[in-house]
């Protein structure tokens, strides 16, 4: 067998996160302004998505050349029928050893105990304030707060193998006022909140250095009311960076793609609802995986185009972003290949 491709930079292919759904039933303005994404918007038809035989077969594929963890996202992943039947064949594909969600968990408590069942390892929510009437609004005024609480619940209470986390992002002046009452509120839950800055990714929202809240300053402030402590990574290149409560009530994450880019480390490819394989989250082009797929390609083939794209690969965005001083490029939308 062939060695494991790296790519330009020597980094090696660990996971690929596919997302099964370009819709969402929120409209975050940071990802789906309702201006843009209103009722006149046409999404992918359903034959223009992958199928799970398709999303299937690409992950067989993609396991011999180094991937061992598999992350669904959307849009909005539960929103597409029928998800823990995928969920139970990419279960089954031989070195794969974690396969996580990442959701906005409306529909997670309807949800939960079947994605588990199926043989989901773990869940990541998306939960940005705990505040009502904020909350009601950055999703765009789609969301209730209290359907992702009971999501989150549902959850912890399915008892996932590798947990349950919850993703932040904080934008300054919109939410950054109510970050401690999150810390409080999950703080020795045994979920693990991780705060995210608010990057410039896609081309639709109005992203502006000043939004972004460094987390530097938010582990400041919260270790003025809970001493933290960091933690040593995981695996070399971990977005997250971590921080335990000295009074052992758990742990915290920042991401901070902005103020401190992890491109060095990444392992992720990225397969877009229409099959269109992306080697960054902000990437502008990608490799068309389903118009092979539909060519009636064999298995060699396609191997051989996901090798070679990976091995092509050199993408450093977030490395880059302070070298182009904000000249604009065109980026790939978030909803088309998730987080
Ligand atoms: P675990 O640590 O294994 O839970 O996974 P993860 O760190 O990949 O977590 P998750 O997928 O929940 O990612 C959290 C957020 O970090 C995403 O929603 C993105 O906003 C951001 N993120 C994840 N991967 C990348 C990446 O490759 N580049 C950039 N710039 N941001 C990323
Ligand atoms: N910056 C940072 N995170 C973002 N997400 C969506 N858009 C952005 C952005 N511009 C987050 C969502 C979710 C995850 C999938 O990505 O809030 O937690
Ligand atoms: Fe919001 Fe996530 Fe939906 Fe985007 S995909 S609109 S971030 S819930
Ligand atoms: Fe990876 Fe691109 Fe994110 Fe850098 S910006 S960590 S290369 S996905």
């Amino acid at each position: 067998t062939a060695a494991l491709p790296v790519d330009h930079w020597s980094r090696p292919l660990h996971d690929l996160r596919i997302s099964v759904m370009d819709r969402c039933n929120f409209r975050c303005p940071y990802c789906m302004p309702e201006s843009t994404y209103g009722e006149h918007f046409t999404f992918l038809r359903n034959d223009e998505r992958l199928s799970f035989d398709e999303i299937e077969r690409l992950c067989r594929l993609a396991a011999p050349l180094g991937v061992s963890k598999l992350r669904l996202t959307g849009g909005e992943p539960l929103l597409r029928p029928h998800l823990a039947e995928l969920i139970n064949r990419l279960r089954r594909i031989e070195g794969i050893t974690d396969l996580a969600l990442t959701t906005n968990g409306v529909l997670m408590s309807r949800h939960a105990a079947e994605l588990r069942d199926a043989g989901l390892d773990r869940v990541t929510i998306s939960l940005d304030t705990l505040d009502p009437a904020l909350f009601h609004r950055m999703s765009g005024g789609r969301g209730a707060l209290d359907d992702v609480l009971a999501g989150i619940e549902a959850a912890q209470a399915a008892g996932f193998p590798h947990g349950v986390k919850l993703n932040t992002v904080v934008q300054r002046g919109v939410n950054e006022h109510t970050v401690l009452d999150l810390v409080e509120r999950f703080r020795g839950s045994g979920i693990v909140v991780r705060f995210i800055e608010y990057m410039d990714v896609g081309n639709r929202n109005d992203w502006r250095p000043q939004a972004v809240v460094p987390s530097a300053e938010l582990v400041k402030l919260i270790h003025e009311r809970w001493p933290l402590r960091a933690v040593p990574p995981k695996y070399p290149g971990e977005v997250a960076t971590r921080y335990r409560f000295e009074d052992g009530t758990g742990e915290i994450g920042t991401i901070s793609s902005i103020s401190q880019p992890f491109c060095g480390g990444c392992t992720r490819a990225r397969l877009s609802s229409e099959g269109v394989l992306y080697t960054c989250l902000f990437a502008n082009q990608g490799t068309d995986l389903r118009m092979l797929l539909r060519d009636g390609a064999g298995d060699e083939e396609i191997s051989q185009l996901l090798r070679d794209t990976w091995l092509r690969r050199r993408d450093r965005y977030s490395e880059e972003r302070a070298e182009r001083h904000g000249r604009v490029v065109r980026k790939i939308e978030m909803h088309y290949i998730g987080g």
